[in-house]
């Protein structure tokens, strides 16, 4: 089973191409599941039929589902949440500042990803097809488990220190906040290990795609080269760029002419590939794409003989070289430029920043004793030098993070 993953900026084609990707996967004989995580009804829009909560049949070997991020949400938070709107308000917050306090931004995203988790692991399908939010959400979507592990792992400790902490106090008179309960560390617990789940298969390039949707604009193919930046920041495969809308050539209408001119350039300077991964190009139909048949035309356009559930490019890893008496750490960082990059060491961390996007890496073992000597943007990589201490042993080592 794999999962493909559209994504891109708001109004390129997300839904469309998700559909007609999932359109064409059924009808060349895979079991396919397309969902949507976006509350608006924008998927039954392009099937031209109407998609539920639950998977709904849609076409032969074609189910489509509308995920309702609410209902996960109220289902696996609400014991946490009210637990946190208790400390809070007991805290002097208000009852209605506490219910916002405790409902962290993008938490509904992540609901729904949890669900395509679930999908997966119940099995039952050979292709998963998922359209995915507009480009903010997205990034927050899929960094937020990340995020949100770290700051569980914070929560979960402190809960458990909080009878030592909190039950002097209260002998001794004090008002002070009732310690969490077995229910709310279970649910923890379980949510932790869920969101680890989701970006595992997320980040797993082997049972995951991302396809990043652009339009052949300037604006838009910046705002793309951006987030794939961010993505690839992120450890999440990035295995084709799409440009949908492309004007055939030749027309002779003038205005379609010169827009199809100005999308040659935006094209032009992209590229055959976008650091490898190929640029895929879906043509501009006469018609909006709705309904099965129109759907997978469009698909056939867009895949030619590609395989549209195949991993289409592999991209680099992060990896460790050796490089002189000390090592590099190389990040790829496809398309992303100098002054958008931050690096800093934090401890045994290092946090990369890319626009608003941060990744704390972990350093290896080996390199933790060494200093931070400098670092460049080189071949789509961040190039991150590690001096050996001076009382390190000689010899540089290798390996894999
Ligand atoms: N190749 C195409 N040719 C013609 N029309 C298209 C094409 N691709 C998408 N469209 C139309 O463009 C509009 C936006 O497409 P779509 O809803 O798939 O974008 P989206 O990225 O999912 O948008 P949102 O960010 O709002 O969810 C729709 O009306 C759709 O039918
Ligand atoms: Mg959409």
């Amino acid at each position: 089973m794999r999962v493909v993953l559209l994504t891109g900026k708001g109004g390129v084609g997300k839904t469309s191409l998700a559909a007609a990707t999932a359109v064409r996967a059924a009808r060349r004989g895979a079991r396919t599941l397309v969902v949507s995580t976006d509350p608006a009804h924008s998927l039954a829009d392009a099937l031209g039929q109407a998609v539920g909560g639950e998977p709904t049949a849609v076409a032969d070997g074609l189910l489509a589902q509308q995920i309702d991020a609410r209902a996960h949400l109220e289902a696996h938070w609400r014991r946490i949440q009210d637990y946190l709107v208790g400390v809070l308000s007991g805290g002097g917050v208000s009852e209605l500042e506490a219910e916002e306090l405790a409902l962290l931004p993008g938490l509904e995203e992540v609901f729904a990803l949890l669900e395509v988790r679930q999908r997966v692991a119940e099995g039952g399908h050979d292709l998963i097809v998922v359209d995915c939010a507009p480009t903010a959400e997205t990034l927050r979507l899929l960094s937020l488990p990340q995020a949100l592990g770290r700051y569980l792992d914070h929560l979960a400790p402190l809960s458990r220190a909080w009878g030592q902490v909190v039950r002097p106090l209260r002998a001794a008179g004090e008002s002070a906040p009732p310690p969490p309960g077995a229910a709310v560390l279970a649910a923890l617990d379980e949510l932790r290990d869920s969101l680890e789940q989701a970006r595992a298969l997320l980040a797993d390039p082997e049972r995951t795609s991302l396809r990043l949707v652009v339009n052949p604009e300037r604006v838009v193919l910046a705002e793309g080269r951006r987030l794939l930046g961010q993505l690839t920041l992120l450890g999440y495969p990035v295995d084709a760029v799409v440009a949908n809308r492309v004007l055939p050539a030749g027309s002779p209408d003038p205005l379609v002419a010169a827009w199809q001119a100005r999308q040659d350039e935006a094209l032009a300077e992209l590229g055959d590939d976008v650091a490898g991964a190929p640029l895929l190009v879906a043509p501009q139909q006469a018609a909006e794409p709705v309904g099965v048949p129109a759907l997978a035309e469009l698909a056939d356009a867009l895949y030619g003989t590609r395989d549209e559930r195949a991993v289409l490019h592999r991209g680099a890893a992060l990896r460790v070289e050796a490089c002189g008496r000390g090592w590099e750490l190389r990040l790829p960082l496809p398309g992303v430029e100098r002054d958008e990059v931050a690096v800093h060491r934090t401890g045994d961390e290092l946090l990369v920043r890319v626009g608003a996007t941060t990744r704390a890496v972990l350093l290896p073992a080996a390199l933790r004793r060494g200093e931070v000597a400098g670092a460049r943007l080189e071949g789509g990589e961040l190039r991150v030098r590690v001096a050996p201490p001076d009382a390190a042993p000689q010899g540089a080592q290798a390996g894999a993070l």
